[in-house]
């Protein structure tokens, strides 16, 4: 990117784990778009994953561990990052989910419910307790932007996404709900970015995956939306470019989410019928 859209801005990036991570990706777009970064991720992702060689290629940037479901960890996060960057935060990108019942293999029939409040926690209440934390401690400037990652299960059925659908409506909500008062109090806009079918650890724990992401890719005019790219638009969500957009659920999906059928599905389902 030529332009510095970010220069002189300081954001916490959420979640990534490896390369393949949504949050990796935007973490080095952001830093090559001039902002400075913190990185955080929950300890035992920071042992096993390879942030240390992403902190690197930001700049060394800080890696500050916390378990996003832990209050006291979030609040220890927050405040060593301000005092990293001698000020508050302008962004955050909360790119954090877990399903506990597609891990143990359970189908959304007969799922369990103490795993299903550990999914809820870790995947959307996390983004009420990162808010509630920042709101506290007056952590995020005046016109702060806050992206989380979401996926249109929230609206239409995806059989095999499993209670993952339910806990991004919530994140969804959640979005809307805190949006409305941080926009009235420090005009801080927060929004959910709904992307396309991604092959990313968290991704693939998907059942059938590979039928799922080729799909989708099927059924978007402009083919799947790659990690990148959706790293780019976080960018400019993250940007002054954006100030007036809060509270959305934004697609980034090539067009699937109003797509009704494809001719290529079509020809494909017509094929198939000869
Ligand atoms: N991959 C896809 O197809 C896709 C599509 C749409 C939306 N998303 C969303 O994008 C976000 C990022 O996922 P990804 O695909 O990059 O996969 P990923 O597995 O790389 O990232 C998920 C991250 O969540 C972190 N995490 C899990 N539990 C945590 C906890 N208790 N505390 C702190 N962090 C925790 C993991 O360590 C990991 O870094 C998720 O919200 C996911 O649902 C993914």
């Amino acid at each position: 990117m030529s332009t510095k859209l970010l220069q002189g801005k300081k954001g916490i990036i959420f979640g990534a784990l490896d390369e393949k991570s949504i949050a990796w990706k935007t973490a080095l777009k952001c830093y090559e778009a001039g902002a400075e970064i913190v990185l955080t991720n929950a300890p035992v992702a920071i042992r096993m994953g390879e942030i240390n060689k992403l902190s690197e290629m930001c700049g060394n940037a800080p890696v500050i561990g916390a378990d996003v479901t832990h209050l006291d960890e979030l609040k220890h996060l927050f405040l060593e990052s301000m005092k990293h960057f001698g000020g508050k935060i302008d962004f955050i990108l909360h790119s954090v989910g877990m399903s506990m019942n597609m891990r143990k293999g359970h189908h959304y029939t007969g799922i369990s419910y103490t795993w299903n409040h550990k999914t809820l926690d870790i995947s959307s209440l996390s983004l009420h307790k990162v808010l509630h934390t920042a709101w506290n401690l007056n952590a995020i400037s005046d016109w702060g932007s806050v992206v989380a990652l979401t996926y249109i299960a929230a609206q239409r059925v995806f059989p095999d996404y499993n209670e993952m659908a339910d806990a991004k409506a919530l994140l969804e909500s959640i979005t809307r709900n805190f949006g409305y008062h941080y926009g009235v109090r420090n005009k801080v806009r927060i929004n959910t970015v709904s992307q396309s079918p991604t092959r990313t650890t968290a991704g693939s724990g998907v059942k059938g995956f590979d039928g799922f992401i080729s799909f989708a890719e099927e059924m978007s005019p402009l083919g799947n939306a790659s990690a990148d790219d959706c790293a780019n638009y976080c960018v400019t969500l993250f940007s002054d470019l954006t100030r007036y957009v809060t509270m959305q659920n934004l697609f980034h999906d090539g067009g699937f989410s109003f797509t009704g059928v494809t001719q290529g599905v079509i020809d494909k389902i017509e094929k198939g019928m000869q």
